[in-house]
């Protein structure tokens, strides 16, 4: 069988879900933010954050040149200062920063996902025994907002859906 990475995994999930609003936490060189703007319909946003600004402005240059500029927002900054600035609901949320980060996070994203919409975390089985992935784990787990499943995807990806309450 042939490997699934996550960039095939990201777009099978968006375009299964429908996402017409997706959400990126790190967005690095874009090469998620590129596969998830070309899942998008033609009414459809997404925003991505990255605290490298140099960073952020190359992936700007990938989005027009890909001619996804005009549905693509990149905040630039720290994530924690904007996301209670912004507002859900997302169909799809990629966590993609530091992972030193993503329980910081986690109640944020779980509040500005839909219900039946997809939280997926990269990296969450990054260097075996580290701590604060098995935390991690561990509390995705046991969260009765999610039911998640973990993928032996790259270094490890969680996939939550968010229960309707
Ligand atoms: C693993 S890379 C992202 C890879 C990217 N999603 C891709 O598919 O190419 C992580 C990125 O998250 C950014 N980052 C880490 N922590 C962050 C935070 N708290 N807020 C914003 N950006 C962050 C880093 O600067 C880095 O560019």
């Amino acid at each position: 069988m042939p490997t699934v990475d996550i960039e095939a995994l990201l777009r099978s999930l968006a375009l299964g879900c429908g996402a017409r609003r997706i959400l990126e936490i790190g967005t690095g060189h874009g090469d998620a933010t590129l596969v998830l703007a070309t899942t998008l319909p033609s009414d459809g946003m997404m925003i991505t954050m990255e605290m490298d600004a140099a960073t952020a402005g190359l992936v700007r240059e990938r989005l027009g040149a890909a001619g996804h500029e005009h549905r693509v927002s990149v905040m630039v900054g720290e994530a924690t200062r904007f996301l209670h600035k912004i507002a859900g609901p997302f169909d799809l949320i990629l966590q993609d920063s530091h992972p030193q980060s993503y329980e910081q996070m986690l109640d944020r994203l779980v509040e500005l996902l839909r219900p039946g919409g997809l939280l997926v975390m990269d990296h969450v089985a990054a260097s075996g025994g580290d701590e604060t992935m098995v935390t991690l784990r561990h509390r995705l787990a046991a969260d009765p907002r999610l039911h998640t499943s973990f993928l032996q995807v790259g270094d490890g990806v969680s996939v939550s859906v968010k229960r309707a309450s």
